[in-house]
C-alpha cells in the first residue's frame, strides 16, 4: 500500500481515538459505552498499522529515531486510558490525554530527534 493510504489509516486512528476518549469521559454508563471502547481499540490499532506502514514506506528501520519511541510511549499510555479514566482529580484524565495526543502529533510533524 502507498504511503498516503497508511497516512489516511493513521489519521483515521487518531480521529477514532480522540472521539472515543471524548466520549468515554462523559458517557461511561450510557448505551454508547461499549461502542466507545471498541472505537478506542480500533483507533489504537489503525494508528499502529498506519504508523508502521509509513515507517516501512519512509525506509525508517531499526534502531528507530527517538521521536518514534516517544510516539510509542504516548500510544501505550493512551491505550491504558480506560484504566485511569475517572480516577484522576477533576478533568485531569482528559487534559492528560490531550497533552499525550498533542505530543505525538508534534513528534510526527516535526520529527525533532
Ligand atoms: C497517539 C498516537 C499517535 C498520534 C496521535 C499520531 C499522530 C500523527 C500525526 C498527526 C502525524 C502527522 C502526519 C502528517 O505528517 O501528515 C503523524 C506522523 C507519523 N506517525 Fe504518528 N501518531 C501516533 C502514533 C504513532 C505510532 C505508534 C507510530 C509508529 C509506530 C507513528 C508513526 C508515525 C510516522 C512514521 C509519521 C510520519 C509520517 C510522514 O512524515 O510521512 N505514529 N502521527
Amino acid at each position: 500500500m502507498p504511503h498516503s493510504t497508511y497516512l489516511i489509516l493513521h489519521l483515521t486512528g487518531l480521529l477514532f481515538l480522540a472521539l472515543a476518549i471524548g466520549g468515554l469521559v462523559t458517557s461511561k454508563t450510557s448505551d454508547n459505552a461499549k461502542t466507545l471502547k471498541i472505537l478506542h481499540g480500533v483507533g489504537l490499532f489503525l494508528l499502529l498499522l498506519g504508523g508502521f506502514g509509513m515507517l516501512a514506506r519512509l525506509s525508517i528501520g531499526w534502531p528507530f529515531p527517538v521521536w518514534i519511541f516517544v510516539k510509542l510511549f504516548t500510544w501505550f499510555v493512551l491505550g491504558a486510558f480506560p484504566a485511569y479514566q475517572g480516577k484522576l482529580k477533576g478533568n485531569s484524565d482528559l487534559i492528560f490525554a490531550i497533552i499525550l495526543i498533542l505530543t505525538s502529533i508534534v513528534m510526527g510533524v516535526i520529527k525533532p530527534f
